[in-house]
Parts: structure tokens; sequence; C-alpha cells
């Protein structure tokens, strides 16, 4: 309650009587650390006053932005005691906190700076009618809640990444990209504007970075993008990058400094800094193509895993890589530009007579030190320029200076956050699971993002400190569109938004009633979010006489449409808004879509299966447990692991992958008797991380396999109680180890198969 001390409206607040101070009560994300709603309501009308210094007019030009889009006219300046908002910087609060008091007389919001200031306008905004999102101008008010509010961010670092160069994005959708940032308090942009498929940034002294490197023919990528749009329109490659140049077809785009120069400005007014990304050494080869005496051997190409680097042994590299960072720094005004410095194919240094020689100066052991030293000289010229870097996690491994951020990204390397904690730098964490938002998002994603552990467990309060904090990833290799590019970040990001903000009071059901509330201003934002899951969707699904589909729509701004015939539902499809009735074998193919929208956002493939139940084997005489049969194996022989030596078997009463098990890569097959306790339709539940087939009865239940992070599949069977023939394989190709079996009997919550049913 300290921060509430400094309003300066206090005391015209305290006759006002408390309505509710415990439970979440302003549809605001993320949730301001302390709200005490009282009764009545302040109301912005026309005659309303704004009373600000010469200081925040920036940030009360934007407000009176969206009371405009609200009430049809700006605000007017001046003071007064009542019908009067106030804006001011109240320097006894932290950099971006801010304190909000609204009574039925004033409205007074103070910020540590212009940035807090700027963070508590969002909180107002989403207290307004979202038709300010929109140029409507139709209300005649615009009335809040009269509430106290005092919030502030637990992390600094707040961030989403986007990379521009596996495919490219236009500066309009860079902008509103940067508006959603700001309603959600991001204030970090990352972008990485170089990588091997394309070089997105104008630098005059290298003019072919741009003219050569910012075009590509199609690759394989775009290939895959291609078969999938057929399903899904925004998995086209955009139109407006597609050009012909000498004849042939390519793809790209690019960046001028002009135009980055007034993004940078967009991102300022919206207190949102950009950061850079200029990856090197490695992922280098849109400029290497454009510039090859770069690289070892005068050209790059795909090795096994990654590109050819640029080469870290001539002078040549360094020339070119300071006049590229001094542009960049002209351009981007953030103390932190990040290098990269990650994935490098170091084959070409090996053989290299310049590297060989400069090792032998530097004695330097290896090409591990070589990327180091690249690394180490390139920082040294970073602080005589009064830029600090920002690199991924590889820059730690043969030795950093303190002063270079380390951004973590490598899920599988869980302790090298500490290890750049206790090498005394700062960290930022983005690690794959669950930061990476190309990772396609599914029901569970919101909880584990909204739940992300920023601070590990067990760390300790000195590297704590240094935790600068987490940014959301995504990297566009399969994201050739800006509508795709929102369906992967949406409403995820919110998720991350309030995890950074409002750490210490997360409450993700909460979260959740809130997040129906901002899908309308969503909509009015033109964001084309995922939408909501629907419930308990059955995918294999199994009747015995009739069925029917139907479901209740999360929320109003949905329609379901539903093909049979294996097309991809259209606007012209059939609604589903009563129950489909089924009785025989039918798979019904169903499109979500947004009300007014003409693109489908979601596909269920939902397959009705007419079965009789599966007649029962006798169980008497089976002993407890399933058999397990542990094959070690590598991933080349994943698909044929089957009729290769059992390395061992073992007795399992729950289905998992024993704590035993240490080989990389494995299959499991678990064979025996589940035993049912009464005649009906089964449902079950399987994830895995990665393959995982389960049949019962000889019948298939759940495919769910290939290679894959953890995804859950389900699907049905019809049984007679008693005992039926039970088969799963699980395979694992390397580093997820997830297997999850549940089960549901008409309509229970899935649960865990009761050991008692598993026998052989
Ligand atoms: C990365 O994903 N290569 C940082």
């Amino acid at each position: 309650m300290k921060q509430l001390l400094a309003f300066a409206v206090i005391t015209f607040l305290a006759t006002l009587s408390v309505v509710s101070q415990e439970k979440p009560v302003l549809n605001v994300i993320p949730y301001p650390s302390k709200v005490i709603l009282r009764k009545g309501n302040f109301k912005i009308t026309k005659t309303t006053l704004l009373n600000r210094s010469d200081q925040l007019s920036q940030e009360c030009s934007f407000l009176n932005g969206l009371i405009e889009n609200g009430i049809g006219t700006k605000l007017g300046l001046g003071a007064g005691e009542s019908n009067v908002i106030k804006i001011a910087v109240d320097h006894r609060l932290k950099h971006e906190e801010y304190a909000l008091a609204v009574s039925t007389d004033i409205v007074s919001l103070s910020g540590g700076s212009p940035a807090g200031v700027f963070r508590g306008l969002q909180t107002l905004r989403q207290m307004f009618s979202d038709q300010v999102e929109v140029d409507s101008g139709k209300l005649k008010a615009l009335s809040i809640p009269c509430v106290l509010v005092s919030d502030l961010p637990v992390f600094d670092y707040r961030g989403l990444h986007l990379d521009v160069s596996r495919h490219f994005f236009t500066i309009e959708f860079l902008k509103k990209y940067l508006d959603v940032m700001a309603l959600y308090k991001f204030n970090k942009l990352h972008l990485h504007l170089t990588d091997d498929q394309g070089w997105r940034i104008e630098i005059k002294k290298y003019p072919k970075l741009t003219s050569e490197g910012a075009w590509r023919t199609f690759n394989n990528q775009d290939s895959a993008c291609i078969v999938k749009s057929k399903e899904n329109p925004d998995m086209a490659i955009d139109p407006r990058f597609i050009v012909k140049k000498d004849g042939v077809k390519k793809y790209g785009g690019f960046y001028t400094q002009a135009q980055m120069i007034d993004l940078v400005s967009y991102a300022k007014l919206r207190h949102i800094e950009i950061i850079p990304e200029i990856d090197m050494p490695g992922h280098m080869m849109a400029a290497i193509k454009a510039y090859p005496y770069l690289s070892c051997t005068g050209t790059s190409n795909w090795g096994k895993l990654f590109t050819t680097p640029i080469c870290p042994c001539n002078e040549s590299t360094y020339d070119f890589a300071e006049d590229v960072f001094r542009e960049i720094f002209e351009i981007f005004p953030s103390q932190y530009i990040h290098i990269g410095g990650d994935e490098v194919d170091r084959a070409s240094w090996q053989t290299n007579q310049a590297c060989a020689e400069l090792m032998k100066r530097e004695g330097i052991k290896n090409t591990a030190g070589l990327q180091s030293y690249f690394i180490n000289r390139m920082e040294k010229f970073f602080l005589a320029n009064g830029k600090k870097i920002i690199g991924w996690d590889e820059i730690l491994e043969e030795g950093i200076s303190t002063t270079a951020m380390v951004m973590y990204w490598r899920s599988w390397v869980p302790l090298a956050p500490l290890a750049a904690l206790k090498n005394g730098n700062r960290v930022i964490m983005t690690p794959g699971e669950p930061l990476y938002f190309d990772y396609l998002p599914n029901k569970n994603s919101l909880y584990d993002v909204y739940n992300f552990k920023v601070i590990p467990k067990n760390y300790p309060e000195s590297g704590v400190r240094n935790i600068y904090g987490a940014q959301a990833n995504l990297w566009t290799e399969m994201v050739p569109s800006e509508n795709r590019a929102e369906y992967m970040v949406f409403p995820r990001a919110l998720a991350l938004a309030e995890n950074l903000w409002s750490h210490h009071h997360l409450d993700f059901n909460s979260f959740s009633r809130r997040l129906l509330s901002h899908y309308p201003r969503l909509d009015l934002l033109a964001v084309k979010y995922r939408l909501p899951d629907l419930e308990n969707v059955i995918t294999e699904r199994v009747f015995m006489n009739r069925d029917s589909l139907y479901f209740d729509k999360p929320i109003n701004n949905m329609k379901l449409r539903y093909t049979l015939n294996g097309s991809i539902p259209n606007m012209t499809s059939n609604e589903l808004s009563e129950k489909l009735k089924i009785n025989h074998n039918t798979a019904v193919t169903l499109g979500v879509f947004a009300q007014g929208d003409t693109a489908i956002r979601e596909i269920y493939k939902i397959n009705f299966k007419k079965q009789d139940m599966a007649e029962a084997m006798t169980v008497s005489g089976k002993h407890a447990g399933l058999i397990g049969d542990y094959y070690k194996f590598l991933p080349d022989s994943l698909s044929t692991g089957a009729g290769k030596k059992v390395d061992s078997t073992f007795i399992i009463k729950t289905i998992s992958v024993p704590k035993t098990v240490d080989a990389p890569t494995f299959q499991i097959d678990f064979t025996g008797i589940i035993d049912v306790p009464q005649d009906g339709v089964y449902t079950f539940y399987l994830d895995c991380d990665d393959s995982g087939v389960l049949s019962i009865a000889d019948r298939l239940v759940v495919d769910n396999g290939g290679m894959h992070s953890s995804i859950e599949k389900n699907g049905q069977v019809a049984l007679k109680k008693g005992g039926h023939r039970f088969n799963l394989i699980f395979k694992e190709g390397g580093g997820g180890y997830k297997l999850r079996l549940l089960y549901s009997f008409n309509n229970s919550s899935p649960a865990a198969i009761p050991s008692t049913w598993l026998k052989h």
C-alpha cells in the first residue's frame, strides 16, 4: 500500500466507500499490483479538461487520440478541481511505476517518468470502452470506474522478438505489432534483421547486402508453407514480397535506414526500445553471397546443420563487421545491440591458413576459441562506441566479459543461465519451451507461458538480480504471412506480458477470465489471434448406435462451419449451430472462423467410427502390471525399431518413462491387458514427445506418431467389461521424454489409468 501514499489526490478519495479489494475487479492485462475499486464512475465528455505538463505532451496526445476515437473530439487543456484528467510525473515513483486515482470528479495519473505515465495510460485505456481502438467517435461519454491503482513491473525487460529474415514483414505490420505490444506494457522489440535467408536492413557502405542479399529464390521452407496453404490461406507466401529479377522469381525485401529510423521513433513514442540483431559469425549466408570474401572459403553453403560462417581470421571481416555495426549504432539508439553468436559451423575455419596463423599468434587452442575471439573482439569495439552486446547463450562457451548480456535459448542446456549469472553476466530468458512462439500453440500453451518460471528454482539471490526479464521469439521459417504471425503470437503474448509485469501475483484462472474481454478489443485492432480452444474435442470418436456433434463457443466471436466431404470449410459451408446427428462412419472437418472474417482460423478433423464393443478375454490368473520392452537405438532406425534386440524388460504399473531409462533415443513397447470395469466407450488421451501409438483390443485408438514436441491426441474404443489386449509403442528421438496416458468414461474428467486395470 506504500505507493498509495504518493497519490496527490488521496484526500478527496477518502470519502468514497470501498466496493471490493479481493478479487480482480478490472479486466486489465497485465493485472496491476494493487487495485481498490470504489463506488461510482468518472465520465469523460467533450467538456472534460486535460491538465498536464509540457514534458508529457506526447503521452497526452496518445491519450487524446483514444478519447477522440471514442467521443469524437480531443480534450482541451486546462486546470480545475472537477471534470479534469490530471497527468504528471512524480519522481518518487520508479521509472515505469504509476499511480492512478479515479474519483467521480478527477482522474489523476502520475508516473515515475513519461514511460511510467504511458504504462498507466494503458491501464486507463483498457478501462475505456474498446470502441476507443477504432475511429468511431460515436460515444457520448467514456465512463470509467472509480478506482485506486498502484502498479509497477517486476521485470525490466519484457520483450517480443520477430524474425524478419526468414519471411519479411511490412513496416505497417511492425507498427501494428508495436501498437499491440504497447497495450500490454511490453518495452522491448528484438528485430532479427539478418540471416541466411535474407539481409533486411540497408547498409550504405555495402549496397549489395540488400540489392542481392535481400532476395532469394523460393527455399524448402517456402515450399512447405505453400503445401500447407492449401488448407490454410494464412500459410501462403505474401505476394507483396515476390518479384521477378532478371526473369527469375525471387522472394524478399528490406527496410531502408530512413524507414527504420521512423520505426524507432514510433516505438519510442510507445516507450518501446527496438533492439536490432545482426547475427554473426554464423547465419551469414545472405551476406557472404553478396560479399564472398567474408568467408574463409569464398563461398557459403549449407553444412550438416548450419551454413559456412564469416571468417574470424581475416582483418577484412572485422572491417566489414565494424562498418556494418557503425551504421546500425546510428539507426538504433538502444544501448544493447544483439550480435547473435549462435549456431556456427566452424569446419571452414579448421582448414584455413589465416586461422592457423591467428590461433598460433593468439594462443587459441581450437575453433571454438576462434569464435570466442571474434565475439570478444567485437565486444571491445561495441564498448569503445558506447554500446553493449547481447548474444545467444553460445557466447558464454569459451569465455565472455561480464558486460555482455546473455540471451538464453537452448532449453537443452539448462545450466547455461546459471553459468552466465555466475560469470557476472545479465541474462534474458527466452528458452524454446515455452517461449519459442514458432512452436505451434495448443490448448496448454497459454498456461505454460503464463506459469513459466522466469527465475528457475534454487537460483542464488545474487544471480536472480541479474535476470533482466524474458522475451518470446517468433522465428518465421514457417510463418509466411502477417496473419500467421499474429496467430502464433496472440494471445500467448498476453500471458507473457502478465507473467513478466505481475510476476508476484499470478492467477491463471483470473487471467483466463479477463482474457475473454480482450478478444473484442483485439478484433477492433484487427489482430488475427488464435481463437480459444473448443472444449473437449475428441478427434477419433467411436459410437455404437448413434452420436451427435455440437460445441459451446467459448467466446461469441466465433462461427463453426463444417463439411462432410473432407474439403476445408469456407464461408458457404454449413454452420454448426445445432446438434449434427451422426449414425454412420463420418469424417467431419470443422472450421472455426471469427465473425466477419472470411479466413479460417482453426481446423478440427473429427472422425466418427461406428463400432461394436470388443469381446473381453478372461483375466483370471494374470499378473499385475504391463510388460515394458526397452530398445536402445539411434534416431536413424526410429521407424524400424521393432525387430531389434530387446535391451531390457520390466513390469510397469503406471504408464510413464521409467526413471532408469537413460539412452537419449529409445523405444518402449508396453504390452499386456487392460481390464475395464464396465461396458461402454472409453476415451484415451495420449500426450507424448516424441511418438506414441496406442492400440486396444487390436483396434488403433490413438495415433500420435512422428517426431514431435509434446502434443496430446485422443481417441475412443468400445469395450466390453473385462480384459483387452493393450499395446502402446513409445519412441523417443531425443530431448522430450514425455509420455502421459489418461482415460475418461461417461464424460468423467481425464485421469490416470488405475494400476489395477493393467495386467499381463
Ligand atoms: C536460435 O534459435 N538459434 C537462437
